[in-house]
């Protein structure tokens, strides 16, 4: 497709999310042609794109109109490669793990709401996921608009979470998974860093809470206490109402604003289906509070 005509934008969601169709994002894309992207971004925080085959040359291309990528720590089974598996395939055979495997029961902490990399010092701009092999039933991905939940705190709970700086460490949220998963030395490449509890957007102002489940504590509270607002706080953000639930087809592409957005996986039948995507994750640029 030759990307002539005007691109049209749709809401998913009263609050936030938008398909984005009459555009094929797997050819280089000029810079008239991401600017209303890269501004429907900034205001939907979610962005559907439908029936863009990609591969990863495809999608690294794609990716890289957002800024620079992120790449996989080394002691990640993708290290050094700009991708995060999403997959319940072997990489080798292609045939489903077994559920039993620690490979599988890692990827159960994608069970809770989080933000990528938000156990970065500088934490992520956006991740994109594109949906390769899909499972007929189950496996969406859920998000959940931080901007609301934002807007819905109660003043005075806005004002107390204001100066409190939260301590994020991958290590937090694998540990809801299972105590100790991490090996020694993913823990010593990944000290806990240090993020406000919100981030706002640059462009247009928008406040969003910034919580999920690689914050662990808040930095200078006993951590019981740190523990309980952090939990208080994504009960208030676990609003149906403030959720977004997306059904993958093959061919599907998100981007989702990882300052703006919490997402979550949910299950699907791992043994019988297979599932296979495949995502990039594209730099911040700014701290969000001195290290
Ligand atoms: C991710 C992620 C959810 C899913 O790719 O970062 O959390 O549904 N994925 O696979
Ligand atoms: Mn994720």
């Amino acid at each position: 497709m030759r990307n002539t005509g005007p691109i049209t934008v749709r809401k998913l969601h009263p609050l936030f999310g938008a398909e984005v169709s009459g555009i094929d994002i797997t050819t280089p894309l000029s810079a008239r042609e991401f600017g209303p992207i890269r501004a429907a971004f900034e205001e939907h925080s979610v962005l559907l794109f439908r029936d863009q085959p990609m591969d990863d040359d495809k999608q690294i291309q794609f990716s890289e109109n957002f800024g620079p990528l992120e790449t996989t720590g080394a002691s990640n089974p993708a290290a050094g490669t700009k991708f995060q598996r999403q997959s319940n395939l072997d990489i080798m055979t292609g045939e489903p793990i077994p559920p039993d495997d620690m490979r599988m029961i890692y990827q159960k902490a994608n069970y809770f709401f989080h933000s990528d990399s938000s156990f970065k010092r500088v934490p992520s701009l956006c991740s994109i996921l594109t949906a390769r092999i899909c499972p007929p039933e189950g496996g969406n991905t859920e998000f959940l608009c931080m901007r609301a939940a934002w807007d819905a705190l109660p003043p005075a709970l806005q004002a107390t979470i204001h100066p409190l700086v939260a301590e994020h460490a991958l290590a937090h949220s694998r540990d809801r998974v299972q105590k100790g998963i991490l090996s020694a030395k993913a823990l010593s490449e990944l000290p806990p860093v240090k993020q406000r509890l919100f981030r706002d957007n640059p462009i247009n102002g928008r406040r969003a809470l910034y919580i999920g489940a690689h914050a662990g504590h808040i930095v200078d509270w006993p951590e019981p206490i740190g523990k309980a607002i952090l939990w208080e706080l994504a009960q208030r953000a676990e609003q149906p109402e403030f959720m977004l639930s997306h059904a993958w087809r093959e061919g599907d592409v998100i981007v989702w604003d990882n300052r703006a957005v919490l997402h979550r996986a949910t299950h699907y039948d791992a043994v019988k289906h297979k599932r296979f995507m495949q995502r990039t994750t594209i730099g911040g640029d700014e701290l969000t509070v001195p290290q």
